[in-house]
Order: C-alpha cells, then structure tokens, then sequence
C-alpha cells in the first residue's frame, strides 16, 4: 500500500511521514532528499546549477540507495551533507529540470515497488504515485511556517531573522507552485490537512486513523 503527503516546505511532513510510517510499520520515503542529493552532487563537482545538460547526465549515473530514513550516493552518505541553506536553494533549482524529475521518479518508484510505503513530497500523489490508495496534502500559512523554521533555527543556537525566512518560504513556494512540470498541486482526491493551529501529535492522529479506513477500504 502507498500512502502519499505532499504539499510545501515547513508543514511538518517530513516528521509527520516518517511518524505515520512507523506507527503503520510501514518504510519511509523523503522525496525531496533525491533533490537535494543532485543539487549537492552537483555542488561538490562544481557543476554549474544552469548547465542543465551536465546535471541531466550526472543524475542518470548516479545510484540512490535509501534504507531506514538514510541516503547514500555511490556508496556515499549523504543524509545530513544535504541539509545546508546551499543544498536547500539548489534543490529548488534542479527540480524544474524535467529530465532530472523524470529520473527521480523512476528512482522513487523503484524503491516504493513491493513494500508498504509513506512517501512524502510534492508530486507523489499527482504524478509519482496517482494510483496511490491514501494521499493527503498538508499546508500552513507562510508565517506559521516561518515561525516553525525561525524557533528550530533559534533552538540550535544559529542566527536567524524572521523576515529572511519568511521571504525565503515564499520565494521557493512560488518556484515549486508556478514551474511548468509536476507543480505544488493537490491531486484531485488528496484529503486535505491544515496544520497552522494544529499541533504535530493532532496531525498525525488524523492522518492515521484516515489512513486505517483507506487500507479497510482497499481489502
Ligand atoms: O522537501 P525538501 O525541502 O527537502 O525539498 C527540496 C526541494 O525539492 C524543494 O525545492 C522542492 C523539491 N521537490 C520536488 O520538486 N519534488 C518532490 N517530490 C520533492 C521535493
């Protein structure tokens, strides 16, 4: 069974997949660590991010293999290399390739094939996964969104100015809503979450219980 979230940056999907998952005893998919593990390959090649050609070849070389929540490239890992502000910029860049999208989403479903997965993203259940059993699309405000990236920043010690980051959610909402291929888009049979004045554990609890009717359904 393939459980789908989409929706954009700062809604607390990652967590809440990987939440859902293992209450499910299901795998775990980020698929926006794909992006960004190009955008980084790219980065330690000094591989220019407007040489589309170059980044095209580089992504259909390269090997992905996830397992537990964790990346490897080439037998490298890269689960945490990938989280810089540079990384974070230039994933938002390679992703309006549509080559590279289009090599990513054979990768992504090579790894859902067979198991039991929550895939988590911004095209699973539109264009990666349209026959999936159970999709849900997860927003919050710009501001909430924000605020939540502001008070992790904040709680790590590291410097951080609300309206910066603020500008910054917008700016790569926009991009991921506004680009030719594979748009931030709710599939027509997403059930939708809001999530600015809900709390991570509501969320969650949402999603599962709609989750165990899905799976009940499909038997
Ligand atoms: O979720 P994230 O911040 O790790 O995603 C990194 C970038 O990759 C983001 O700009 C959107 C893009 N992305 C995408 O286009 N399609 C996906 N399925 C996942 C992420």
């Amino acid at each position: 069974m393939i459980i789908t979230i989409d929706g954009p940056a700062g809604t607390g999907k990652s967590t809440v997949a990987r939440a859902l998952a293992e209450r499910l005893g299901f795998q775990f998919l980020d698929t926006g660590a794909l992006y960004r593990a190009v955008a980084w390959a790219c980065l330690e090649g000094e591989i220019s991010l407007d040489d589309v050609k170059t980044i095209v070849d580089k992504t259909r070389q390269m090997q992905f293999r996830w397992e537990e929540g964790r990346l490897w490239i080439d037998e490298q890992e890269v689960t945490e290399k990938i989280r810089t502000a540079d990384v974070t910029q230039g994933a938002s860049q390679v992703a309006v390739i549509p080559e590279v999208r289009e090599a990513l989403n054979e990768v992504q479903r090579q790894i859902a094939d067979t198991r039991d997965i929550v895939t988590e993203g911004r095209d699973q259940g539109t264009v990666v996964f349209p026959h999936a059993t159970c999709k849900f699309y997860l927003n919050a405000s710009a501001e909430e969104r924000a605020r939540r990236r502001y008070l992790e920043l904040t709680n790590q010690g590291e410097e951080a100015e609300f309206e910066t980051i603020l500008e910054q959610i917008k700016e790569r909402d926009d991009r991921d809503a506004t680009r030719e291929i594979a748009p931030l888009k709710p599939a027509p049979d997403a059930i939708l979450v809001d999530s600015t004045n809900l709390k991570p554990d509501r969320v969650l609890d949402l999603l599962e219980k709609t989750a165990q009717e899905k799976q009940a359904e499909a038997k």
